[in-house]
């Protein structure tokens, strides 16, 4: 089954995703790296943003990146080629009808996959099965619902009401960050450990200005915009006044507070 990706994949969308992989990646992956010689699948590897980051940071390890749209596995194949890694490689394959044996990862990794999938539990519970015995499996995730700022709007937080919606229109969920522990607990993983890894921005950090408020936050509600309006949600005067809004928040005064949160959990040990 594949499921509707309700960011799309066209090239704004491809930047958006890089840029958010590069401000994050110490964020995110300061504490992922696998030893040398395991054997890593990453789901849902989209255009290898989070691809070539686990990679470069576990040079030893290799990987196998899939995903549910070729056009992206392409794109992830021409950034780690373009990047010099030797160690991934890469399948167009549906997560809920993957081509793998029982027990033949030592680590899975998932990131920003969840939110768009109707059925994250059983994905979860799949991806488990082609884990080793006490193999890990990580999972990150945001939660639209985390996100507060200064000036506070009530415009820019009906923008973002609108992504959350589409995307539960779409069948997936943008608050599902604070559900990583018992999503992965369902899921039969044992140990679980949640980590919040919260986003703070204000003007001294100009870089997170950029990278995070104006080109990752801002620019996947902006992108948005015309399905919101189709679908009725929305109309254009609000949703603009919500942009301009999340846009305020990066000038001198402004603060912009986000919460991604981390999972990993381990598969059961054999008795
Ligand atoms: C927001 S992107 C994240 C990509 C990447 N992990 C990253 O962090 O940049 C979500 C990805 O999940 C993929 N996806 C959605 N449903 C899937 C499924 N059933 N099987 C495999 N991939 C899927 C989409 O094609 C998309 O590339």
């Amino acid at each position: 089954m594949s499921e509707a990706y309700v960011h799309g994949y066209h090239s704004r969308e491809n930047e958006r995703l890089e840029d958010q992989a590069g401000t994050l990646v110490n964020l995110l992956h300061s504490d992922t790296s696998y030893p040398s010689g395991s054997v890593i699948l990453e789901a849902g590897c989209g255009v290898g943003a989070q691809t070539v980051t686990l990679a470069q940071r576990s040079p030893d390890a290799r990987f196998t990146s899939i995903d549910v749209s070729a056009n992206s596995v392409a794109e992830a194949k021409r950034r780690t080629h373009a990047a010099g890694l030797t160690n991934v490689q890469f399948q167009q394959a549906d997560i809920f009808a993957l081509p793998f044996a029982p027990e033949s990862f030592d680590h899975v990794f998932v990131c920003f996959v969840l939110e768009h999938l109707s059925r994250p539990v059983e994905a979860l519970a799949i991806l488990n099965r082609l884990l080793r015995p006490a193999g890990t499996m990580t999972v990150i995730e945001g939660d639209h619902g985390s996100t507060y700022f200064h000036p506070d709007s009530n415009a820019a937080h009906t923008a973002i009401q609108c992504l959350v919606e589409l995307q539960r229109l779409a069948g997936g969920n943008a608050l599902i960050g604070r559900q990583l522990y018992p999503l992965m607990v369902e899921a039969g993983l044992e140990a679980v450990h949640v980590s919040p890894r919260m986003v703070y921005v204000d003007s001294s950090r100009p870089n997170l200005v950029d990278g995070f408020t104006r080109k990752t936050f801002t620019a996947m509600i902006e992108g948005v915009r015309e399905s919101a309006i189709a679908a009725g949600i929305a109309d254009p005067e609000s949703f603009d006044a919500g942009i301009r809004d999340l846009h305020r928040t990066t000038e001198a005064d402004g603060v912009f507070c986000y919460t991604f949160f981390k999972g990993v959990g381990e598969k059961r040990r054999r008795a």
